[in-house]
């Protein structure tokens, strides 16, 4: 099989898988960091397929949506591989990429380092940061705040921006909370120059909003 055919199969897959899916991580989403990979690989020399399998497999079965099984994801896109007869090293960094993208994993790995390292991973975790962040991460939000009955804001319940992987898998504080606990510490994060150059933007809008968001609270607007 090409790569271009091993792509459009995977494409097809994850369509079918995340027909149902919350509506922050849909298809739309996966489409949204796909094409944010391809933007940010223009730029890095990293392998074009794992890059793009990366992206549209990296939340395939997120462990929010599975009673926070971390080992479902990368299962379910290992014997999707293997179906397809994808190489063993291909197939092996994409796991590795999947295992090590999302936010509670890099929560981990800072007290443990014990971590996969490799620009592709670099590559489609910023590209699903990009997603994480700006108008389209504030809508995400307030989506899955929604999806799990969350309050808006509260003012008696403060942030806490420097939770364990554990204490952020439990949490269940307002949206709002959620800006202060990752959305804003995210654009510190980015490791590719064009995403650190995307995210200053989506950061100054998201502050913009906080900003409004807190004058109309308080009636000042
Ligand atoms: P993680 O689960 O490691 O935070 P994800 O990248 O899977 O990483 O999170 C994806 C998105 O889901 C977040 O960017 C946000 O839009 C939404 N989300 C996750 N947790 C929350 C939360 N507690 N409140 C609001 N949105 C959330
Ligand atoms: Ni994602």
């Amino acid at each position: 099989m090409t790569d271009s055919e091993i792509v459009s199969k995977t494409i097809q897959f994850v369509k079918e898988t995340l027909a149902d899916a919350e509506g922050g991580h849909d298809w739309f989403h996966i489409q949204r960091v796909y094409n944010n990979t391809l933007r940010l690989a223009e730029e890095e020399q990293v392998d074009g397929l794992v890059v793009r399998l990366g992206a549209l497999l990296h939340d395939i079965a997120d462990s929010k949506f599975h009673n926070g099984d971390e080992t479902i994801g990368p299962k379910v896109a290992a014997d999707f591989l293997a179906s397809l007869n994808v190489d063993k090293a291909t197939s092996e960094h994409v796991i590795n990429i999947i295992e090590n993208i999302s936010f509670k994993s890099s929560l981990e790995a800072l007290s443990s380092n014990k971590k996969f390292a490799s620009r592709e991973l670099e590559v489609v975790q910023d590209a699903d940061r990009l997603d994480a962040i700006g108008a389209i991460g504030i809508a995400r939000a307030f989506n899955y705040g929604g999806f799990k009955n969350r309050q808006l804001y509260n003012p008696e319940i403060a942030p806490e921006p420097n939770m364990t992987k554990e204490a952020y898998k439990k949490a269940t504080g307002p949206t709002i909370n959620h800006f202060y606990e990752k959305l804003l510490l995210l654009k510190d994060r980015m490791n590719t120059s064009t995403g650190k150059k995307l995210a200053q933007k989506r950061h100054q809008y998201m502050l913009d909003y906080l900003n409004q968001f807190d004058n109309e609270w308080n009636g000042l607007l």
